[in-house]
Formats: C-alpha cells, structure tokens, sequence
C-alpha cells in the first residue's frame, strides 16, 4: 500500500452540548476517491472543516505524507494543498463569477483595474467550461440559480493548485448532467493523483464515485467499506446501525379528486407562454427539469415572491391574486424554499421561534403568545421530524444541514396547509431522514392535502410523484402520467426534445 496522503487520528471536537466527534481516524491514499457518510449530524462536516481549517481539533492529530502538521486557518489548509467546497455555500454575493473563483488571490497588478477584470475572466473561462457553466464570468453571482453557485465553488476549489479536494455535498443542487460533469471531472483530478474526499447522501452516487466509504454515527466512526463491498444497504446499515425498509413510501391510495389549485397562462416574464398546472388534492405532483428552467420561479410566483405578470392563480376556485407571500399563506399556499439558509430560517433564532414563528397568530391567546404552547408545538415538530439538536432552545444555524431542512418543513406544519410547494426537500438530508420525510409526504396527501415537489433527484421523483410535469427553458415542456414516468421521458422533455 502507498503511504497515506491524509490521516486525521483521535480527533475530538465538542460544541456547547454536542459532542460532534470522538476519537475518529480518517485515511486518505493519493488518488483515491473517499466518501464520508452518514446521517445528518454525525460529524461529517465538522471533521472536514476541521481538516479545512475552519475548526480547530480539541484533540488528535493530522498527519500529510505522515508528518504531523498543525492546520490553524483556511490559508495554512490551502498552503498544504488542501481545500474545501462547503456544503453551505460560502460566496461574495456581490462579485461576479470570475471574482468569486480567484478571490483573494488576484495577481498583483500596476495598470488599470479594468484590464485586471479582464485578464481574470480570461483564467476562469476554461474552468467554467470544463465544470460546464455556462455563463458569463462576469455575471453577479447573487444573480445566478443555486446549481450554478454550486459550480463556482467548485470551481474556485479546482482552480487551487490543491493535492485534497474536500466536497462537502457538492452535487446537492446539481442536475444529474451536471453530476455526471463533475464525475468526469473528479476522474481527471484522480488521474493527477488528487485525492477527493466526498460527502453526499445520494447513496447512489457514492456507488458510482467512490473507490472507498468511511462511515460516521454520531461522532465516531462506524466503519469502512472497500470498494468492491459498497453498496446502499451496506452503508445504510453503518449508517443507521438497522436496515431500512421501503424508501420511498408513496402508498398512492386516494385517488386525485378536485382541484385545489390552478394555474392559466401564469407567468413571471412578459413574452412568455403562461404555465398551465393544475393541482388536485392528495397528489404529490413532481416538477423536473434542468437547472435554469424556471421551477424555482414558479413556485416563487406562487408563493408570491415574484409577480405574476400575466395569468390567473384559483385555489378553490377562489381567484387568488398574490403580491406577497402573505397573500399565499392567506389562502394555503406554503413554499418549502429552495434556499433554505437565505430563505427558510431565520438562521440566529432558536429551533423553537423557527418552528413556532409561522403558527404565532394561532399560539396566542388574548394577545399573548402561550410560551407553554409554542414549546409544546416546536417539541412535536422536532419528534416528528426527528430533528437532531440538544434542545429546542438551540440557535438554527449551529444545527447540521439535514436538520437545518427538517425545521423549514417543521415551520409549515404547524400550520394546515392546503398547497404545500417543496423546493428540492431532501436536498442535504440523510437516508433516514428522507425515508421519513417520504412518509410525511404520503401522509399529507392523503389527508388531502395538495403537494408540489421540485426535485433534481429523478429517483426521488420516481419514487414519490403520482404525475411528473417537465420544465424546459421557462415554461412546461410537458406532461407525463404514473405510467409514462421514466428517467429517459423526463430527460427527453427536460432538454426540450
Ligand atoms: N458551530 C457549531 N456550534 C454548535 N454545534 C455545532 C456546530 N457545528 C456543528 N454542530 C453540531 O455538531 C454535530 C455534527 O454536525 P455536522 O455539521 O458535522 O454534521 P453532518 O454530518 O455534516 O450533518 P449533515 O449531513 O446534516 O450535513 C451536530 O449535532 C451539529 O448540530
Ligand atoms: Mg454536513
């Protein structure tokens, strides 16, 4: 065996009541593809953060080509060739792409700023290309989908000159040509003898990607699995410690009856051909498409975000005009947004104010918000999404990933909605997470309620949707019914064929 590139030993780390890591080892060969996984909350990103230089260990040792080294900041992580793609986006909003991926790292420069702009465009282009983003290094990045923020981060890592790439679920707004993108390139990192290391909870693609699988259960290391023994049920099973059963766990038995909501000629750019949709209760109706195609921007017309400019929104046959996302709430229409950190949370508000916040009118009596029922409220939700926090009092944005989801799809609950739009809603959450959000999914259709679920994981729109509706460059590219569903009639439509 060659000698370890990496090798993380004993490292501990605690924050205040959670012990995220006890004695976990990690190996990383040269050249090698490793993914990490394992439920939300089980350390995954903290130990790499800790590899990053963005934590500190309390205890344990990092060895680099067995020397021990001492990883104090991001810079120091960098200097060692090592760098990391955040599982929370980490961006300058306002610079564009190409800014964004040489940040901190402009040449030294006498002459003008302009031709300075230039010549950094002209680096991040091949870059761009090769992860294929298609756009201009000189868009914003505020302006840009979240797929496509992804990819500068991922780019901004590959155009470090860096010998461990740590992906902390990159692919989670990633469409599936994206994901194959990256793959290609991932294969070419691993060709120069650049060792990846992988975090997702697309098991699926930890199948496809990974030549070795270290496991984490709450904070320790729940085993390994060489490459010829990875599979799902073998990770699930470290993951967990039991197996799971049926994972997708649409029992599909009421069948859609009247109109909930319904949407003609609807549509959020002047010129356009308007969106038809109609949303009948208790179905989960999917939304595919590419990145870009507008799914995002028509649920935010919905929820009344964005303005329709021309069209007619009816829930129950009641016209609904929606100038803001009250006006959506008003009738029963709630949006599970995509963003969940810029949208979803109010990230400095305790697990409680998030899941209580959108029920206040309906905890308060004479006025006054009960604090016993609003507790008693946020306790149900974080049991029933199984939401992993030392207590409801915690701050929302120390919690993991996955469980930051769990709290955005806890908030509406609370609540009774008749329309509930989910915008990729298992972005980031682990198997068993998804397994019961699944079965939320199922139960609140059949009490009747109305589900529309944009997604990028066309398993999971196989797995849950009743009907799948394709979106292609601003408007539905088409229909497909339960038994015309597949992967290659959404891709087929999705790319506008
Ligand atoms: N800065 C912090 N302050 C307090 N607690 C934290 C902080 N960062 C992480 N934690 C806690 O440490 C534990 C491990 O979190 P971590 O983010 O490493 O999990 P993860 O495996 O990456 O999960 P996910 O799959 O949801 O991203 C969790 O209980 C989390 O709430
Ligand atoms: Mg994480």
């Amino acid at each position: 065996m060659t000698e370890s590139l990496l090798q993380a030993r004993g490292i501990f780390k605690s924050f205040p009541g959670v012990q995220a890591l006890a004695d976990v080892e990690l190996t990383l060969q040269p050249g090698e593809v490793l993914a990490v996984v394992g439920e939300n909350g089980a350390g995954k990103s903290t130990l790499m953060k800790i590899l990053g230089g963005v934590y500190t260990a309390d205890a344990g040792t990092i060895l680099l080509d067995g020397q021990p080294v001492e990883i104090s900041d991001v810079d120091e992580a960098q200097q060692l060739g090592i760098v990391l793609i955040h599982q929370e986006l980490n961006l300058a909003e306002n610079l564009d792409v190409a800014g964004n991926i040489f940040l901190g790292r402009e040449p030294t420069w006498g002459g003008p700023v302009r031709l300075l702009r230039r010549s950094i465009r002209a680096d991040a282009e091949p870059i761009m290309r090769r992860l294929g983003l298609d756009c201009s290094p000189s868009t914003l990045v505020a302006d840009l989908s979240i797929g496509r923020q992804q990819l500068v981060e991922i780019a901004r890592a590959l155009s470090l000159k860096s010998r461990v790439i740590i992906m902390d679920e990159p692919t989670s707004s990633l469409t599936q040509r994206e994901t194959d993108r990256l793959y290609r390139v991932i294969r070419d990192l691993k060709q120069d003898g650049i060792s990846i290391v992988y975090i997702s909870h697309r098991l699926k693609e930890v199948e496809v990607i990974a030549d070795r699988v270290t496991v984490l259960r709450d904070g320790r290391n729940a085993g390994e699995l060489a490459k010829n023994e990875i599979n799902h049920a073998a990770m699930v099973r470290l993951m967990v410690g039991r197996e799971l059963k049926q994972f997708f766990q649409r029992s599909r038995t009421t069948p859609a009856s009247k109109p909930v909501l319904e949407m003609r000629g609807v549509h959020w750019e002047a010129g356009k051909p308007g969106v038809d949709l109609t949303l009948r209760a208790g179905e989960i109706v999917g939304l595919a498409g590419l990145i870009g195609a507008g799914r995002t921007e028509l649920a935010e017309t919905l929820f009344g975000i964005r303005p329709a400019v021309v069209g007619k929104i009816t829930v129950e046959a009641q016209p609904l005009t929606v100038r803001s996302p009250a006006d959506a709430i008003n009738a029963g229409v709630y949006l599970v947004p995509e963003d969940r950190r810029s949208q979803g949370l109010v990230l400095a508000e305790s697990v409680r104010n998030n899941l209580s916040l959108p029920s206040l009118s309906r905890l308060q009596t004479a006025g006054l918000v009960s604090a016993g029922r609003e507790r008693a409220l946020a306790e149900r939700m974080v049991n029933r999404l199984n939401i992993r926090t030392p207590s409801i009092r915690q701050i929302a944005s120390l919690l993991s990933g996955g469980n930051q989801q769990k709290v955005v799809l806890g908030k509406w609950l609370g609540r009774n909605p008749r329309v509930l739009i989910l915008d990729e809603p298992t972005r980031g959450v682990d198997v068993g997470a998804k397994t019961e959000i699944y079965a939320l999914m199922d139960e609140l259709a059949a009490q009747g309620l109305a589900i529309l679920m944009i997604s990028s994981d066309l398993e999971e729109i196989l797995g849950m949707s009743d009907r799948v509706l394709v979106m292609h460059e601003g408007t539905l590219a088409g229909e497909l019914a339960r038994d015309e569903v597949s992967e290659e009639a959404i891709m087929k439509l999705a790319t506008g064929g």
